[in-house]
């Protein structure tokens, strides 16, 4: 019997449909792979990080498959950092950069691709070609990606000296498996991961025409929801209809989708998408279409799903509009990343004491005091790109206290959400959950909207929304 593991319900395979399995295949066709689009982009970043970190070896895991239940998993995605100076989709693989000379030379430990040489090929339902398809091995790989190749077993063995003298630093938090082989230096590892943040904080020319190209898929998505909105009986259609759209134009999407009708807009990851819409309740939408090249989207609206705000949910909405229009003005190069949630918070919480939930604006925007927050939540950006939440590892001083600079991709997603059972609320607004969110550019002398063509204004939204309602 095949010694291969197997799973509680399956019965083996006896020696003899083994040796019958191993034999009688066709010759594969050892076709070349195609070389990545823009592989010279991701050599450079890896020349880039050579650069920032010399004379150490550098490793960066994608890590693995991640187990939904015993032997199901979920889908792969890579590691950011990986993928990002790589291209590479596959799961298991580290790239190591060993010093060489003034610079670094690369290579990508992988998997190699048995074929059916190895009777692995139908018993090792986790990696086996005919259980998940096959991979492409080191030759492939290192013609995909220009980069040499090296079976991930070596790897080991390959880093020992580095690891020995403590020259070397490693990306955690994406492959237990190494992060247990390889002894940690908090510090020095923490370096690399910040590296690689700020690296990513610029996005070139490519990485903002991805997320112009996811940006268009999410408007897609949203109006197929728009269009199955007077059909949508609960949250699960809109949150399936946003996903079948996502898979079809994109890759997938970069988040969970959040799919909150009613007072469920007003928790902010609302992620269960298990409730009936109610006929006169607005539905708050926050998805984004991951594209193939995994930049992904980060879009909210918020929608009335009769085609009309009443006059509450309207002045709520129409005070969210006029932060998320204060937060854009303020979304150029120089200006600090946090201007633009001054901005906002500033016209939030005027608009609160207008609309007679805070006594006093310039009370409420006192550092010590902050109450607007109650209502607001969260601030209005953060970085977009291969993340959700990008270049997560940055500095402060580089990210939320510094500059906007021309080529950073950002949010501005200004919110009010009142609680159903918020006593400092007037009754009439409680159980409203209003988020707009858009994606920018910040360009030599300003900012792009990248999001400009999903409606966004209170008619716009109004005409959106009754488009749908009207028979062809
Ligand atoms: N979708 C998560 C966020 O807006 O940050
Ligand atoms: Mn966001
Ligand atoms: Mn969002």
């Amino acid at each position: 019997m095949s010694d291969q593991p197997r799973a509680s319900h399956d019965t083996g395979a006896p020696e003899n449909l083994v040796r019958f399995m191993m034999s009688g295949w066709a010759t594969p066709p050892g076709t070349p792979a195609s070389s990545v689009e823009g592989a010279e982009r991701f050599a450079a970043r890896r020349d880039a990080l050579s650069r920032a970190l010399p004379g150490e070896t550098l490793i960066v895991p994608t890590g693995h498959e991640k187990i939904r239940a015993n032997d199901t998993i979920y889908r792969f995605r890579p590691g950011t950092d990986f993928y990002y100076l790589t291209g590479n989709l596959e799961p298991d693989n580290v790239l190591v950069l060993v010093p060489a000379a003034d610079a670094h030379s690369a290579t990508l430990y992988c998997r190699p691709h048995p074929g059916k040489t190895d009777a692995t090929f139908f018993t090792d339902r986790m990696k086996g070609e005919l259980w998940v398809g096959p991979r492409l091995g080191l030759t492939q790989t290192a013609q995909r990606y220009g980069i040499a190749t090296k079976p991930l077993d070596a790897l080991a063995g390959d880093v020992a000296g580095a690891v020995a003298g403590g020259r070397y630093r490693v990306l955690r938090g994406v492959d237990p498996e190494l992060d247990a082989a390889l002894p940690p230096q908090p510090a020095r590892d923490a370096e690399l991961a910040t590296v690689l943040s700020e690296m990513r904080l610029i996005k070139d020319e490519f990485e903002v025409c991805e997320l112009r190209n996811a940006i268009e898929a999410t408007h897609r998505a949203f109006d197929d929801v728009v269009r199955a909105l007077p059909q949508a009986e609960t949250e699960r259609t809109v949150e399936g209809v946003f996903n079948l759209r996502a898979r079809v134009d994109g890759n997938d999407t970069g988040y969970s989708t959040i799919a909150a009708s009613g007072p469920n807009a007003c928790t902010l990851h609302w992620t269960r998408n298990d409730r009936s819409i109610g006929e006169n309740e607005l539905l708050l939408l926050d998805a984004g279409v991951e594209a193939e090249t995994l930049y992904t989207a980060d879009i909210t609206r918020t929608l009335p799903v009769s085609g009309s705000f009443t006059p509450e949910q309207r002045a709520v909405y129409e005070l969210v509009l006029a932060a998320q229009d204060a937060a854009f003005a303020q979304c150029a190069p120089g200006k600090d990343f946090l201007d633009p949630n001054r901005a906002a918070m500033e016209v939030l919480a005027h608009g609160l004491e207008r609309l007679g939930i805070i006594s006093s604006a310039q009370d409420a925007l006192r550092d010590e005091n902050q109450f607007y927050k109650r209502y607001s939540l969260h601030n209005v950006s953060h970085m977009l790109g291969l993340d959700v939440h990008d270049c997560a590892a940055a500095r402060a001083e580089a990210y939320k206290l510094g500059e906007l600079r021309p080529g950073m991709v950002l949010t501005v997603e200004p919110g009010l959400y009142f609680q159903l059972d918020d006593l400092t609320v007037p009754a009439r607004y409680r159980g409203i959950g209003v988020r707009v969110e858009d994606d920018v550019l910040i360009t030599e002398t300003g900012v792009d909207v990248l999001s400009a063509a999903i409606p966004r204004g209170v008619e716009e939204v109004e005409a959106w929304v009754r488009s749908a309602r009207i028979p062809a």
